[in-house]
């Protein structure tokens, strides 16, 4: 085999793995294809977090039953669903290989086996530091710093899928970033499950975010998730004290009323959510939030939902991911009664869905006439006369009439918004070189 294609569905980890494998196997002589039609291997990154992703991803893999058939293209699946049902993919699906997030290292060798691979055979931890990433053009990119969850909120498959968490040792962080930032990366995401327990000989979360103070050229830091348990005073000491951190913070609440939380296994109340809110905000005025919400959870009764709809709005949140509540086989969740309908699953999502973007449109006419630093990401897929481009605060900035080419940095003065976007005007001239 000597070319690839991949397909990667689900959260940043699985586009950051993604890259581990593309790296795997270029550095194995394989060349990367654009499309299916052109590989002799295509792998599907797989996700499981909600029936819906797994749905979608059994489509996608199912379409490319005549390719193989007809020309002998070989398929891996790859990422959370491969880990999950391992050998029972061979039977559902028209797969050559299964292979779970956890044994990218042995790729090459299965392949070479010339036969489907179970994925219990290989058991290896890994965040593949040993092999060159092929890091997807752009101004951001992705530092994975942990692997796995230990959290076990009752509704989540990740623990039972990416297994325990593991820190990854501090020097391959701070030798990708450098990496990433020399390719010409001014913007940096460190990721996992819960970065705010990061821990490594010695160092925590926090001080890995001060000693990237060090990492000249590093102009954007980002990271994600934060688990609101885990939020430290001295993690919140870190804006203002980090140049490159920027004011954006995603803290995923899933629910305002107490009695859920608790049935979740989150670790936090209302209350103690609502503080770490209060502290971030008293030091950083500026600071821009999202969230994740779940509705329709086992046992949510009106009132909890209506606890939910209230903290929205109270927080006022700049944005937020909102999912009806989907049964993990393998999750504490998924044998709780009363499950919710689903009609009025559905229902209360809809209604967070248009509380919070009554709040997000809000937000967004209030920054008119503000000026701010935005980073160009390039021509916008929409339409090619304008460019995208985002502030520190994660907000997504059209600039339309302008070819400013990606990873210039720019001061705008906003001058309009609709719907999620803001649109812009370059302000003065540009003020540093395009990246990369
Ligand atoms: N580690 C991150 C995110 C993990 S999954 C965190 O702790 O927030 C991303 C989001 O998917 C979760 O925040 C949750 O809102 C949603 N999710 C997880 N399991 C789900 C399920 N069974 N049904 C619906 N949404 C789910
Ligand atoms: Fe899932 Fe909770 Fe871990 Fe996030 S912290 S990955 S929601 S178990
Ligand atoms: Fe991510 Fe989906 Fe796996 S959210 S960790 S790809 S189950």
């Amino acid at each position: 085999m000597k070319s690839f294609y991949i397909e990667t569905y689900g959260c940043q980890m699985n586009l950051s793995d993604s890259e581990s494998i593309a790296g795997i196997l270029e550095s194995a002589g394989m060349q990367a294809v654009a499309a299916p039609e052109e590989a002799d291997l295509i792998i599907i990154n797989t996700c499981t977090v909600r029936e819906s992703a797994v749905s979608r991803v059994r489509a996608q893999i199912s379409r490319f039953k005549p390719m193989r058939a007809k020309r002998k293209v070989k398929i891996a699946v790859a990422g959370c669903l491969a880990q999950q049902e391992k050998e029972a993919l061979f039977k559902s699906l028209p797969v050559d290989y299964v292979i779970g997030p956890d044994h990218y290292a042995f790729l090459t060798e299965l392949l070479k086996e010339k036969r489907a691979c179970r994925a219990e055979e290989a058991s290896r931890r890994d965040f593949y530091s040993e092999f060159p990433r092929k890091r997807k053009k752009g101004v951001n990119t992705w530092v994975p710093i942990m692997r796995g969850c230990d959290n076990f909120c009752s509704y989540c498959i990740v623990p039972v899928v990416r297994g325990r968490e593991m820190s990854r040792p501090a020097e391959d962080v701070f030798r990708d970033i450098e990496e990433a930032v020399g390719e010409g990366f001014p913007e940096i995401t460190l990721l996992g499950q819960n970065v705010n327990s990061y821990r490594n000989g010695g160092l925590d979360f926090p001080a890995l975010l001060r000693k990237t103070i060090e990492i000249r050229g590093l102009k954007r830091l980002r990271f994600m998730t934060s688990h609101p348990k885990d939020l430290s005073d001295s993690l919140i000491r870190c804006y203002g004290e980090v140049p490159a951190l920027c004011e954006f913070l995603h803290l995923p609440v899933q629910s305002g009323s107490n009695s859920v939380l608790a049935r979740m296994n989150r670790g936090y109340t209302r209350e103690s959510y609502l503080t770490v809110v209060d502290k971030l905000r008293k030091r950083v005025p500026d600071m821009a939030l999202s969230t994740d919400i779940l509705c329709g959870f086992p046992g949510e009764t009106e009132q909890d939902h209506t606890a939910t709809l209230a903290l929205v709005k109270e927080v006022e949140f700049d944005s937020a991911f909102m999912f009806v509540f989907s049964p993990r086989t393998g999750t504490a969740a998924a044998g709780m009664e009363p499950q919710v309908e689903r009609g009025v699953k559905v229902a209360r999502v809809k209604e967070v869905i248009a509380a919070q973007m009554e709040i997000t449109g809000r937000k967004n006419r209030a920054c008119i006439g503000r000026t701010m630093e935005v980073l160009v990401e390039g021509p916008s897929p929409r339409d090619p006369a304008e460019v995208t481009s985002r502030t520190r605060t994660f907000k997504n900035v059209i600039l339309q009439g302008n070819k400013t080419p990606a990873g210039a940095f720019l001061n705008v003065k906003i001058t309009g918004s609709s719907g999620w976007a803001l649109q812009g005007e370059p302000c003065e001239r540009e003020r540093s070189k395009p990246c990369g």
